[in-house]
């Protein structure tokens, strides 16, 4: 068929009525929302001149992805996470906010409820034999001065970059903690090295990526909310420097600012000193935490996660 077969007008009105603009019931932002959405998929549908089969193998394949569960999954891997992001930085920037931690995407894997503990924690539960790290640092506001008591909810894949509670042969909570600071905003935990995470085979994501000639592969990651009374929740992750993906991640969350040094600790008395017997890894970072003001978007998103076990 030859594209543009149909007149913008047309098209503007099919997609007014079947937004119901022209009806007084029902939300007019969903409509507003809907009815753009209409016209721009109307248009490409015109001027892509897409086929009555892409049509519906698109349907197909989004009919596929909700019985899986993979919109969480797609909605990164399409760069739609990371936009959102982009978008909220600049919102910030214009509300006059600056100096904290950049944030990156969450991700679909965070599962609430892990376990709380006071100033540290151990995070694997001793099962997978991977380079053990440790890592600490201290929660700020942007002049530097310490945050007690804030709450540092970390998750991360083990070494087959395999999420627990979504991996069931991990235990409950394995790898996910929740740490609140000490008086002096410290945080501190003992873990095994993440390994990177690949979309899972046969997944919808990964078909979409294949077809489009892209990989479905993250660098090892560290996911991140902090949060403390009065200030923005941020939701951010480190990388694992060093990594093969460090810089190709297929969901687009790495971020230059977020790539902290990686120590490889082998002096047998600092090994000794941790009470192990092998060289392990270390990393510090702190994070910077802007004040809640008015005005500006808010960090606390309102979003489905997978129940707790
Ligand atoms: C995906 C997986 C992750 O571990 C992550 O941090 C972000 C995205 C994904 O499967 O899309
Ligand atoms: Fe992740």
């Amino acid at each position: 068929m030859p594209a543009n077969l149909i007149k913008r007008d047309v098209i503007t009105a099919l997609a007014a009525r079947a937004a119901g603009l022209d009806q007084p019931e029902g939300n007019a932002r969903l409509k507003q929302v809907v009815n753009r959405l209409l016209v721009d998929l109307m248009v490409a549908i015109d001027e892509l001149d897409i086929s009555m089969d892409e049509f519906w193998c698109g349907i197909a394949y989004l009919t596929q992805a909700g019985k899986q569960n993979e919109f969480g999954l797609i909605v990164p891997g399409v760069v739609l996470e990371h936009f959102l992001d982009l978008r909220l930085d600049e919102a910030e920037q214009r509300a006059g906010l600056a100096g904290g931690t950049a944030r990156t995407i969450e991700g679909p894997l965070y599962i609430a409820g892990a376990p709380m503990s006071k100033g540290e924690a151990r995070l694997d539960d001793g099962t997978d034999d991977g380079e053990v790290l440790f890592m600490e640092g201290q929660v700020r506001d942007v002049s530097g001065k310490p945050i007690a008591g804030a709450i540092v909810d970390v998750w991360h894949a083990n070494t087959m970059g395999n999420y627990s509670h979504f991996d069931p042969t991990q235990t409950a909570f394995n790898l996910r903690r929740r740490i609140e600071t000490d008086a002096e905003g410290r945080y501190r935990f003992r873990s095994i090295m993440p390994s990177g995470y690949a979309c899972p085979s046969g997944s919808q994501t990964e078909k979409l990526l294949g077809a489009i000639g892209r990989h479905g592969n993250r660098p090892a990651h560290v996911h991140f909310f902090v949060s403390a009374s009065g200030y923005r929740k941020l939701t951010t992750q480190i990388n694992i420097d060093g990594d093969k993906y460090l810089h190709d991640d297929f969901a687009f969350g790495t971020r230059g600012e977020l790539i902290p040094r990686v120590e490889r600790v082998a002096d047998a008395g600092e090994i000794h000193k941790f009470g192990l017997n092998k060289p392990f890894a270390r990393i510090r970072f702190d994070f910077s935490m802007t004040k809640e003001v008015a005005g500006a978007p808010a960090t606390i998103v309102t979003r489905e996660h997978a129940e707790a076990a």
